[in-house]
This record gives structure tokens, sequence and C-alpha cells, in this order.
């Protein structure tokens, strides 16, 4: 799979996801020989660098990031392609600019008319570009292909995702648009299709009469660092259950798709967020805090309000937690618990689909007074892998019997190393290859189930806390504790 000639235009260069992620992937893409000879990258942004500044940027935040080892020959035949267009987004001159340097590379490095806009910008913005690229010609040519991919957060609300969706789909076919979750390039997260289609033991208890519920999580242990200004107004619900853990969740619960072509898998997944909703007493059923100052990882920290940037009385909620009902015949009656937060114990997004006990227990109540529940957890990150945990007898003389684990690592079971989530799903964008992105219909839906969380949510005065380096607020354990549950440490 190695793309062809082609150019990726990416706005935002000069933000914190292109030189994090965007450009190390990239360069880690050109070096694993994915990348066409002719391949070339385009920067727009408001600061005017001069070309020199520029590529010594774009080579900076390569070196910084890359995954792969340094060489200068695969940055001297990457550097050959770069561009910059430096102006405002509303600058008509910029973009007659822009579009000559197009036109120029088809020429020069032979992209052929192929170019893919990444816009790597605050959806504010979205408008003002997508009207541009269409206005200055550029959203279609005549040699080669035009795509435009888009990062989260896409809208702050059902309403405002359909508006983006709508101005997007006025210049663009849905064919050519690519909207980013970069969970769903993270080979953990591909790996849970693998892991339920591809094996015939699991899908059989992969339901109500076996299963008791399912616990997602994604926690961190960093705060929000200097992202205030993007993270204060969105908070942990938008920033991570309305897409990475509720498209975690449409592929634990989805049916099988008929093949693992993007309409297929789009339709299943769809079926599920369709047909997925918090209980009626939001109040009793989610949980929401933010964090407070302390010391966490042996380092003391600030809390939320203390952060540089945040607002005084922001209510703002970096942790998350809520109960999702999927109403299909498979998982009637099986809580979905979701939860993600900033500062907590430790980084780790585990999915663990929690199974029902035995219904029946031949053994005296002191001997497996120990004994939990089954429990299959996916480790998404890090740790990747898979562990079931069951009862196992321990050595002696009496029956006690105790939870044991059963583990797959990846590091342990394959010398292939992981491409980076980015490194997958910008290569896709340039083949044109769709079933990871999310579509339309799943963004619309996803907002459907968070709407009336974050508008309850939005109604009370204060928000509740949580000390730095613990696993969330005690309203959070509360939560399940009225379901009989409680949450995993993972
Ligand atoms: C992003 C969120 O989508 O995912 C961030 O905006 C979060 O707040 C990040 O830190 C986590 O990604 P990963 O890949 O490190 O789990």
């Amino acid at each position: 799979r190695i793309a062809g000639p082609c150019s990726l235009i990416l706005f935002g260069v000069t933000g914190d996801l292109a030189k994090k992620k965007l450009i190390p992937a990239v360069y880690d893409l050109a070096n694993r020989g994915l990348l066409p000879p002719g391949f070339a990258l385009v920067g727009f942004a408001r600061q005017d660098f001069g070309k020199q500044a520029f590529s010594k940027m774009i080579k900076q935040a390569a070196k910084d990031g890359a995954r792969t080892a340094w060489s200068e020959t695969v940055w001297k035949q990457l550097a050959a392609g770069i561009r910059f267009v430096p102006g405002e987004f509303d600058d008509d001159d910029a973009w007659e600019r822009l579009g000559k340097t197009m036109k120029e590379l088809d020429e020069q490095q032979g992209t052929g008319g192929n170019h893919a806009f990444y816009l790597s910008i605050p959806p504010g913005l979205f408008p003002v570009v997508v009207s541009q690229i269409k206005k200055h010609g550029l959203a279609e040519s005549s040699q080669g292909w035009r795509r435009v991919v888009i990062e989260k957060p896409f809208g702050h609300d059902l309403a405002s995702a359909q508006e983006l969706n709508q101005i997007v789909a006025d210049v663009f076919p849905s064919q050519s648009v690519f909207r980013i979750d970069h969970y769903l390039g993270k080979e953990t997260v591909q790996n849970i299709l693998a892991f339920r289609f591809a094996n015939g033991m699991f899908e059989p208890i992969w339901n109500n009469h076996y299963v008791d519920h399912v616990q997602i999580t994604m926690a961190e242990d960093i705060g929000i660092g200097s992202r205030a200004g993007y993270y204060d107004g969105i908070g942990a619900a938008r920033d991570v259950i309305q897409n990475h853990l509720l498209q975690l969740m449409a592929l634990i619960a989805m049916e099988e798709p008929v093949s693992f072509n993007a309409k297929s898998l789009r339709i299943e997944k769809q079926k599920i967020l369709a047909n997925a909703r918090p209980p009626a007493r939001i109040d009793l059923h989610t949980a929401h805090a933010q964090y407070e100052g302390g010391w966490a990882g042996g380092e003391k920290v600030l809390g939320y309000h203390e952060e540089a940037g945040i607002p005084k009385g922001s209510t703002t909620e970096t942790y998350a937690a809520m109960r999702i009902d999927i109403s299909t015949r498979r998982w009637a009656g099986v809580p979905f618990y979701l939860r993600t937060g900033k500062r907590l114990g430790r980084r780790v997004t585990e999915l663990a689909v929690v199974f029902k006990r035995a219904p029946h227990q031949p053994f005296s109540k002191h001997d497996v007074e120990e004994l939990g529940q089954n429990a299959l957890v996916m480790r998404i990150q890090p740790d990747e892998g898979v562990t079931l945990r069951f009862g196992a007898k321990v050595p002696g003389t009496t029956m006690e019997i105790r939870d044991v684990n059963m583990d797959f690592a990846y590091g342990g079971a394959f010398v292939e190393s992981s491409p980076e989530a980015y490194e997958r799903l910008i290569l896709d964008v340039l083949l044109g290859d769709p079933p990871l992105f999310p579509h339309r219909e799943e963004v619309e839906l996803a907002w459907e189930i968070l709407d009336p969380v974050i508008q309850h949510w939005s109604k009370q005065k204060s928000v509740d806390t949580y000390p730095s380096g613990t696993w969330g607020p005690v309203s959070a354990d509360k939560m399940l504790e009225r379901d009989g549950r409680a949450w995993r440490r993972p």
C-alpha cells in the first residue's frame, strides 16, 4: 500500500497537533517507503516564516516526533517537496498563491492534480477555509482527486455539527471527506473487530445472556497543559466521549459487518449509535468533575482553576462518566459505562467486558470469597494486549479459588512494530481508503447521545472536584454503586 503522487496541504501547520503528530507521521511514512518520491507537503499559515525558516521548523518537528530512525537522505527527499504559503485564511491573494503553488507542484513534483486539504484548525475557521477552497476553484480538478480532512472537535452539539457537515457537503462529495478520529487509527482499536469476528469462541457469549456490563475507560495522568484555549468550554465529554469512547463502544457492540468496507462498517456502527441512550435519570447515571491541585506521580501539580488561561469560575469538566444503554436484542439490560478524565491515577485506555457470575457455585462461600467476575480486558494503551480474568484453585489443601489472568501482549507476540495512528490515517487519506473515518451520520448520532447529558450538566451552577492522581470524583463511584457495581482500577 504505497500512495501515488500527491500533496498534503496543511492548515494549522504551526499548531500543536501538526508539530507533535502530523509532521512526524509524514516523515515516518516517508521513512517507511510508503510515500511516493513526488510527494509534497504544503503549509498554509498566518505567520510568515520565509521558505528556509519553514523548512527548518518542519525538520525540527519531524526530528522531535519521529518514531523511526532519523535519516538525512529521507529528509532531503521530503524537503524537496515542501512549500509554504503565507496568508490569512480570508485573504484572496493568499489563496491565489496557494492555487499557483498547487499547479507548480503538479508540474515540478508530478502530483498530477491530486491534493488533500488537511484542516487542523478550530472548527470556527472551517467555513472560511472550505468556502475559499470552493471560491478559488480548488475543490475539484479535471486531472486528479481532491480530498478534505477534518480534525475534531466536529461541532459542539448536534445542531452545530449538522451545520458544519452541510458546509462541507456543499463543497465536497461525501467520498472526498475524511473525518479524523485518531483512535480508529490505533492498531489495538482495529484489533477489536479482528478479535471479535476472526475468532469463533467469543461471539457466542458476547451478549446479555453472559455479559453483565461493559466498562470503557480512557484515563490520562496529564492535565490540560497549554491547551486552556481549546479545552475550557469543551470539557471531557465533548473532547473524548463524543468521539473516541462512543466509537469504541460501537466497535465492541456492533453486529458483524457484511464485509470490511466503509459502508458495511458504517451501517453496523450506526445501528448501535442510533439505539444508544443515557438512562432518563441523567442525574443518577452520569458524573462530571474538575481536578484539584495536589500531588500526582511524585510531582506537585496545579488544580484546573490554577492552570494558565482558565477563566475564574469555569465549570468545564475534566472528568466525565456516564452510563449508556443500548436497546437491541443483544444488549438490552447490559449497561455500558464510559469514563474519561485528566490527571487520573495513570494513563490507560481499556475496554473491559465483565461477565455474569456462574449461575451456581458448588463451593463453600468461604472458598470463593476472593473470586471476582470473569472479565475480558482489551488494553488499547499502554501495555497493548488482551487479558482474560478467571478463577483458579489456589494451590494447597483447600478448595480456595482466586482470580488469575491469562495475558496476550503485543510486545511478546509480534515482532512487527505498530505504526502511529496518524501514520495509518494519513496514508489512508492519500490512498482514498475510507473505513477508518467516521461518517457524517455517526458524528451526528454521537451528538444526539451526548446532547441531553451536556444540557443537564450546564444547568448546574457548580461542579464537583477530585484530587489529582486519584480515579475521579466520589460521585462517579456512587453512580456505579447504585447499580451494584464498581469501577475497575486498571
Ligand atoms: C485527543 C484529545 O483527541 O486525544 C486530548 O483532544 C487527549 O485531550 C488525546 O489528550 C489523547 O490521545 P492519545 O492517543 O494520547 O490517547
